[in-house]
């Protein structure tokens, strides 16, 4: 028989300030996500968006007890598509993965967009990678509800490819 699984936890969700820059960082950098000369991308993101210059674009935190941050999501329009957005980023503190977070992120992230309507938001995508250290990933997003819509093969490297997964936001 399965043993019964925790409780949720409830982060709390609130937008990214400046101050957490160092803490989403942490997050990419402890989960291992991008390779030491790929975080330069990622600090212009970051920067970007609190320097006002990525209009639209939203990062938001989930808070621990403690208020750290535990985890982060970081998603915007794509460009040249109809209302269509992308979930840039997603991750928790290793030492707070399964404990719901990531669902409770995916959650907000997608009723932030059903909130602004048709008009603003008709589809979530989120791109992840066919290995096995985003095999958690994968589920979380199936789990969701997202449907893996396409495989662009060798994309992030050999054996290394680029899953796309789906979601209609307004029926
Ligand atoms: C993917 C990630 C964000 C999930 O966050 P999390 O807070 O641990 O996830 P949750 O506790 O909310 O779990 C939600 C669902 O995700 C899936 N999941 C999470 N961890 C899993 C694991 N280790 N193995 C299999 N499925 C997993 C499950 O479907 C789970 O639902 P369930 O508990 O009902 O089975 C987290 O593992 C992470 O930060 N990974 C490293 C970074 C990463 O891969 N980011 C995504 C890049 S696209």
């Amino acid at each position: 028989m399965d043993q019964p699984r925790a409780p949720p936890t409830h982060p709390l969700l609130r937008h990214a300030t400046r101050g957490d820059a160092a803490q989403i960082r942490g997050l990419a950098v402890d989960n291992a996500m991008f390779p030491p000369e790929d975080l330069t991308g990622f600090d212009e993101m970051l920067d970007g968006y609190f320097d006002g210059s990525l209009t639209g674009h939203e990062w938001v935190v989930a808070e621990d007890a403690a208020g750290a941050v535990a985890g982060a999501a970081y998603y915007a329009p794509e460009p040249f598509a109809d209302r269509v957005w992308n979930l840039y980023f997603l991750a928790v503190r290793p030492d707070s993965h399964r404990a719901g977070i990531g669902h409770a992120l995916v959650a907000h992230v997608e009723q932030a967009l059903r909130t602004a309507g048709n008009g603003v938001a008709r589809v979530l995508i989120v791109e992840t990678s066919s290995t096995h250290p985003y095999q958690p990933a994968r589920h979380l997003y199936a789990r969701e509800g997202f449907i893996q819509e396409a495989v662009v093969r060798e994309f992030y490297g050999p054996d290394d490819n680029k899953v796309i997964f789906w979601k209609q936001l307004v029926e």
